[in-house]
């Protein structure tokens, strides 16, 4: 049967291979994010519907829901390294409001026409479950998304609706991307050099796919996971 599914920051990333991967499975699927572009492409090669909404503005957040969604996935999200002494209070609030209360509007707006069977999948990351240096306010916001998705849980569970985190290590899209270019000219270093420190804490040594992620999205959404509720899983090669 075919579900509606919704991918914030559908269009690019990680977003893009969740919705791409749910569209091959036969679901309807809705991406959304702030710049019409990428949506507008990937709807067109992918067969999607695109939706704008930036994810802190609640009501832009509520305008996406006038529809119920079966899958509802909050993937957007933002990060930028910096040491906590060099963090501004604008990119700390902004991280935040993306990541973590983009993932509380999503969520709590989804909930208005979900019933039982439904799915709501936050795509954490393994900085919500352990700590590193030059990314604070990144780490703060994937750490609160774990804790409202916890505690979410309970209070879904009854209604057969679970609610779950994914947290990747470093995948490849453009945010890993602007990291190992920033790492680059943070220390001087070339590509590979960069790449090396990106993998350092993997034991698998290499990025994780955007696909992967996707995998994971499609069985924590399939009727298999429904006991799967308030679960942190990481995809990191066994780094946490
Ligand atoms: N790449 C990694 O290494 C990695 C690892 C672990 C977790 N993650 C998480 O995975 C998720 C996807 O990231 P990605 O790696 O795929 O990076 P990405 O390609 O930069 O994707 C981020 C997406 O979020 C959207 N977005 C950003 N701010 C938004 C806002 N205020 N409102 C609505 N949409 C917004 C962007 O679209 P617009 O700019 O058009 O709004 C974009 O489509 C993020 O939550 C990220 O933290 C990434």
């Amino acid at each position: 049967m075919s579900r509606r599914v919704l991918v914030t920051g559908g269009g690019t990333g990680i977003g893009l291979a969740i919705a791409r991967a749910f569209a091959e499975a036969g679901d309807a699927v809705t991406v959304t994010g702030r710049r019409p572009e990428p949506l507008e492409e990937a709807a067109k090669e992918y067969g999607l519907t695109a939706k704008t909404a930036d994810v802190s503005d609640e009501a832009q957040v509520a305008a996406l829901f006038d529809e119920a969604f079966d899958v509802v996935i909050a993937n957007a999200g933002t990060g930028k390294a910096a040491k906590v002494k060099e963090t501004s209070l604008d990119l700390w609030s902004r991280t935040l409001a993306v990541n973590l209360t983009g993932t509380f509007l999503t969520f709590r707006e989804a909930l208005r026409g979900m019933g039982s069977g439904g799915r709501l999948i936050a795509i954490a990351s393994t900085q919500g479950l352990k700590g590193s240096a030059n990314i604070g306010a990144y780490a703060a916001s994937k750490h609160g998304v774990i804790g409202f998705v916890r505690s979410l849980a309970h209070e879904v569970a009854k209604a057969g609706i679970t609610c779950n985190a994914i947290c990747p290590g470093y995948t490849q899209t453009d945010m890993a991307e602007a990291a190992i270019t920033g790492m680059m000219s943070r220390f001087g270093i070339d590509r590979d050099d960069a790449i090396a420190k990106v993998v350092v804490n993997n034991p698998m040594g290499r990025m994780i796919a955007p696909e992967e992620v996707a995998s994971a999205a499609l069985w924590l959404a399939s009727p298999g996971a429904a006991s799967v509720n308030g679960h942190a899983l990481a995809l990191s090669g066994g780094e946490i």
